[in-house]
């Protein structure tokens, strides 16, 4: 069972320009009167974490980015390395997220990759599996979902901070949530996964839930054992709804 102290992670996605700040300041105003239980973050479009910073600067709020490219820096048109997230005053940054899987070809190697990357540059990876709804069906989740931690995450890991967060790719966005049987059960083989990886350096590192946690359900789901912290998409945007799930820790 991880000691860490949880984390509460926010995904905004690409969602977001200037005025959406203002629920991080929302969100600023609550935290600063009723301190958190846990870590928060807030992972905003790359164009909003400078502003973000700002927004959230001297709070208990952490800043991350989405993802980041693997080089440090050269001719990678559109892309942002990992130095240019922790410049612009993130901390952290998500990585493997599956819809970058999927829509963008990541494979669990350009996610060991980017980790690297992360690390290099002093961020704390938020490394991302989970299985697909087929996956899930023919009774391989937890199969795929090892093999994912012990793919995704290089040797390199285990001297620093990083979580890894358990997203079933069928309970993003839908309203679909595994049961919380479901949800031990992975957790409990990502935490050997991660361990046989990576030694005692593992044995600590949160291990997030991601997919349809809201307000409602982040109480139960947050009890679960080996459930280290909440990676929350659409709930995240609101600060109201955020807050919600931020105080069932
Ligand atoms: P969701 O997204 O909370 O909107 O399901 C979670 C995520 O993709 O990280």
């Amino acid at each position: 069972m991880t000691e860490s102290i949880k984390l509460i992670a926010g995904n905004w996605k690409m969602n977001g320009v200037g005025e959406s700040l203002e629920e991080a300041a929302a969100l600023r105003v609550s935290l600063d009167a009723e301190a958190a239980n846990c870590r928060v973050a807030l992972c905003p479009p790359a164009t909003l974490i400078e502003r973000m910073s700002a927004t959230v600067g001297g709070s208990a709020i952490e800043v991350g980015g989405q993802d980041c490219h693997a080089a440090a820096s050269g001719a990678f048109t559109g892309s942002v390395s990992a130095e240019m997230l922790a410049d612009a005053g993130a901390n952290l940054v998500i990585l493997g997220h599956s819809e970058r899987r999927t829509g963008f070809g990541e494979t669990n190697a350009d996610v060991a990759a980017k980790v690297e990357a992360a690390l290099a540059a002093g961020l704390e990876p938020i490394i991302c599996v989970g299985e697909t709804l087929e996956q899930r069906e023919a009774g391989e989740a937890v199969a795929v979902v090892s093999e994912q931690v012990m793919q995704s995450l290089p040797q390199s890991l285990s001297c620093n901070a990083f979580a890894v967060a358990y997203e079933p790719v069928w309970a993003i966005g839908t309203g679909l949530t595994p049961t919380l049987e479901q949800i031990e059960e992975v957790h409990v083989a990502v935490r050997a996964a991660i361990v046989a990886r990576l030694g005692a350096g593992g044995e600590k590192a949160p291990i997030l839930y991601g997919g349809s946690v809201k307000p409602s359900n982040a109480k139960e789901i947050l009890n679960v054992k080996e459930v280290g912290g909440a990676l929350v998409g659409g709930a995240s945007l609101k600060a109201e709804d955020f807050l919600g799930i931020i105080r069932a820790v």
